[in-house]
């Protein structure tokens, strides 16, 4: 058994402290709760030069194929919006939580799918029991926290996950920051501002801490990407 000394105890306790804080303190720059009537309209929209849905389709099927969902199984979608992935699972038999941090995304999500439980939650504090779900989905909404509130994200999908339960990530994000640094500079170069200011505007993961932080954890990774700025890292927790 570890014993603790003075340090240790002050270390733990300022790192609480600044999860809490973290919690506590996430705002909702993008104002999701004006979006939702509209959400499902916007996705067949493009930007003028830069398309942030473009492989949507492709890429919530692949996070279904990979994580497979079970008859009798429970599964949770996080930041689940109107429901585009979460329900992709009702029809093979599982029982699915959706959590969103927005109340309107739940009404609409209700609304078209009824049997999904609608839960108002966050990335940083899941509505759900310690190791309750057999997989956990989440598609467009972890780049919607920063880079060290991922880490946190993670180790709360870890906290509500089965041992062997499987987690599909499918979000912008970029390979590692050379790749960031390269896909910007090819945009400044062909001047498309609306690509980096989109960018710039919201949290896009470096890949490689997504994977490094699942590891450290102990789960198998498998990746997908399907453009510059899509990917899906898949994780199987041993
Ligand atoms: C772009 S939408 C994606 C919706 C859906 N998953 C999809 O793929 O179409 C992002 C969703 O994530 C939710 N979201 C953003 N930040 C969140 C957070 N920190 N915790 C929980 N949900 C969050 C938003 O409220 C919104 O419904």
């Amino acid at each position: 058994m570890k014993v603790f000394v003075k340090e240790d105890i002050f270390a733990l306790a300022n790192q609480l402290k600044s999860i809490k804080q973290k919690r506590k303190g996430w705002q909702d720059e993008w104002d999701f709760n004006s979006q939702a009537r509209d959400y499902d309209e916007s996705l067949k929209m493009n930007g003028y030069r830069f398309n942030v849905h473009e492989n949507y389709d492709q890429a919530l099927a692949k996070a279904i194929e990979f994580v497979h969902p079970r008859e009798g199984e429970t599964g949770v979608d996080i930041g689940i919006g109107t429901g585009n992935l979460g329900s992709q699972c009702i029809p093979l038999g599982t029982h699915v939580i959706g959590v969103d941090q927005s109340d309107e995304m739940l009404s609409v999500c209700k609304g078209k799918h009824p049997q999904i439980d609608v839960r108002h939650g966050h990335f940083l504090a899941l509505p759900v029991m310690d190791g309750e779900v057999d997989f956990i989905t989440t598609s467009y909404a972890l780049h919607h926290v920063t880079e060290g509130e991922k880490e946190l994200a993670l180790r709360e999908m870890d906290r509500i996950l089965k041992p062997n339960g499987r987690i599909a990530i499918v979000d912008l994000m970029f390979a590692n920051q050379h790749d960031r640094e390269r896909v910007i500079s090819d945009f400044k170069e062909a001047g498309n501002q609306e690509a980096i200011l989109a960018i710039e505007d919201e949290y896009y993961a470096d890949r490689s801490n997504l994977v490094a932080w699942f590891e450290q954890l102990g789960y198998e990774i498998h990746i997908h990407p399907f453009n510059d700025i899509l990917h899906m890292v898949y994780a199987e927790k041993q």
